[in-house]
């Protein structure tokens, strides 16, 4: 493990830093193997400092339009010879409750839409057993470009983007945020600085946290990422049961 900055690369975080002055992110350590080792990314800023924009859907397209011109990202260049497209995220912008995944796949990049492949249908499914539809709901990414072959995001991706995902969440301001799999939950936990942060999603799924934002508590609910259910069928009761628990903490 070493520090991000000082090795892997200082450029793009450098030219990050300027780009988001607001935002300071740390990567604590690289993981020797990104696939298999946990990545801890400390915020200094969290919701707490962050106002919602009187007009949202003009914020909401500022960040589109931010990211559609984000060439330094180290996923820009496959976006374009692919022809793909970022996904920036999709539904209401006055939603309670925020999903946020991973990063796109390849039914994302090409229609520009979150979780419209495989693991899209099962959330469909998932939404529709608790009498939610997308339009009632938002749904996005920590990543919005699709990495190569569906690999992990990497650390300096995941802090490229991320200062878009919090200014997303202050436009709307849910009073619940679901983190759909292991990179999310940990992304968002660490979001919130909270000592939950590193734990198992095993552990952690379906359990309401608390955490602070300037507008009030609001509550984590962690997930599993819908794609286990599609190679693991007894994870689509325990997603289920988790979602009905969701619903239950929409009177927070
Ligand atoms: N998986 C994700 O994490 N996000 C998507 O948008 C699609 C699949």
């Amino acid at each position: 493990m070493h520090p991000v900055g000082a090795t892997d690369s200082p450029g793009l975080l450098s030219r990050y830093v300027q780009r988001n002055k607001s935002f300071h992110v740390f990567m604590l350590y690289w993981p020797a193997n990104e696939s298999k080792a946990r990545m801890e990314i400390r915020m200094e800023t969290n919701l707490m400092d962050q106002t919602q924009p009187e007009d949202k859907a003009a914020a909401m397209e500022a960040i589109r339009r931010e990211i559609e011109q984000l060439t330094e990202s180290p996923l820009y260049e496959y976006r374009v010879a692919n022809g793909y497209q970022p996904v920036i995220g999709a539904g209401s912008l006055d939603a309670d409750v925020v999903f946020i995944g991973e990063a796109p796949g390849k039914q994302e990049a090409l229609t520009g839409q979150p979780f419209v492949g495989a693991s899209g249908r099962i959330l469909d499914e998932l939404l529709a057993s608790i009498g939610l539809s997308r339009e009632e709901v938002y749904i996005t990414n920590v990543v919005k470009d699709r990495p190569p072959n569906n690999r992990d995001p990497r650390p300096a991706e995941i802090a490229l983007y991320s200062p878009f995902l919090v200014r997303q969440l202050a436009i709307i301001q849910p009073r619940i945020i679901a983190p759909l799999g292991r990179f999310a939950m940990d992304f968002t936990l660490n979001l919130f600085h909270l000592p939950q942060a590193g734990g198992k999603i095993s552990q952690l799924h379906g359990q309401p946290i608390p955490a602070r934002t300037s507008y009030g508590e609001i509550k984590i609910v962690p997930l599993y990422h819908p794609a286990v259910a599609l190679y693991q069928r007894t994870k689509l009761q325990t997603l289920q049961d988790d979602f009905r628990r969701l619903i239950e903490e929409q009177g927070v």
